[in-house]
């Protein structure tokens, strides 16, 4: 299946795509962690995408498609993929649509979280840099505090994660990332998830979905 896992920062998009991509055994694709992986290694699109990240901005539309394209070329996009935070504007999605002429999106989860329950999520947020996983100093917290029960390593905070910016990346979801609700229920490819509530209830009520439709 070719899914999309939309919804404003902090939904849970990358806490539920881990789940979603080892239930479908196909690949998680974070435009997101692409940008930050680029910035750890200070390439050139690192560099880039870091002026816009920094202030909770999108990173320019040509800049993501063409690397959206790129990785969706890939041997193991074949049998399907879970993406992650794109497309969050119009003109991407349209060009996704493009990119998928013979094989089309299957399905689109839109996560949908009140705009308060989003800034506790974001601002007590921990990371792993080398694994990738998710905690939150209350709702999901660590064995041990600041260090990654999956891999060890030490936890961090997003540099994106302060109150300031994060209100930025909302008002940003609201202009440009949230017109494709309508867009993909217009192509009757959309399923609303309640994501204020546990973590694996919305799991849950994500797989339901997942397997109505395998
Ligand atoms: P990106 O990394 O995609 O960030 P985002 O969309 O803002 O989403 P987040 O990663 O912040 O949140 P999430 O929904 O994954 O939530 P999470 O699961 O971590 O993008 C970052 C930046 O990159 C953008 O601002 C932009 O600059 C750039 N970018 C990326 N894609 C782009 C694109 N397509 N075009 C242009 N620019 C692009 O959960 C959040 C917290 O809540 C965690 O602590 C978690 O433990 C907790 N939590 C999760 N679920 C629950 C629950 N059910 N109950 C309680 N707590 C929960």
């Amino acid at each position: 299946m070719n899914i999309i896992l939309l919804g404003p920062p902090g939904a849970g998009k990358g806490t539920q795509a881990m789940r979603i991509a080892e239930h479908c055994r196909i690949p998680h694709i974070s435009t997101g962690d692409m940008f930050r992986e680029a910035v750890k290694a200070g390439t050139p699109l690192g560099q880039k995408a870091e002026q816009y990240m920094s202030q909770g901005l999108l990173v320019p539309d040509e800049v993501t498609i063409g690397i959206v394209r790129e990785r969706l070329a890939q041997a193991d996009c074949a049998n399907g993929f879970l993406l992650d935070g794109f497309p969050r504007t119009i003109a991407q999605a349209e060009a996704l649509d493009q990119i998928l002429e013979d094989n089309p999106i299957d399905l689109v989860l839109s996560i949908e979280v009140p705009d308060a329950e989003l800034i506790k999520r974001l601002t007590g947020r921990r990371v792993c840099k080398d694994c990738g996983a998710t905690f939150h100093i209350h709702f999901n917290p660590p064995q041990r505090e600041d260090v990654c029960d999956q891999c060890g390593a030490r936890l961090h905070h997003r540099a994106d994660d302060t109150v300031s910016t994060v209100k930025n990346r909302l008002e940003v979801y609201k202009q440009q990332t949230e017109p494709l609700i309508a867009y993909y229920r217009e192509q009757e490819k959309l399923v609303s998830i309640n994501g204020d509530q546990a973590i694996d209830q919305v799991f849950q009520d994500i797989a339901q979905h997942l397997e109505a439709r395998q």
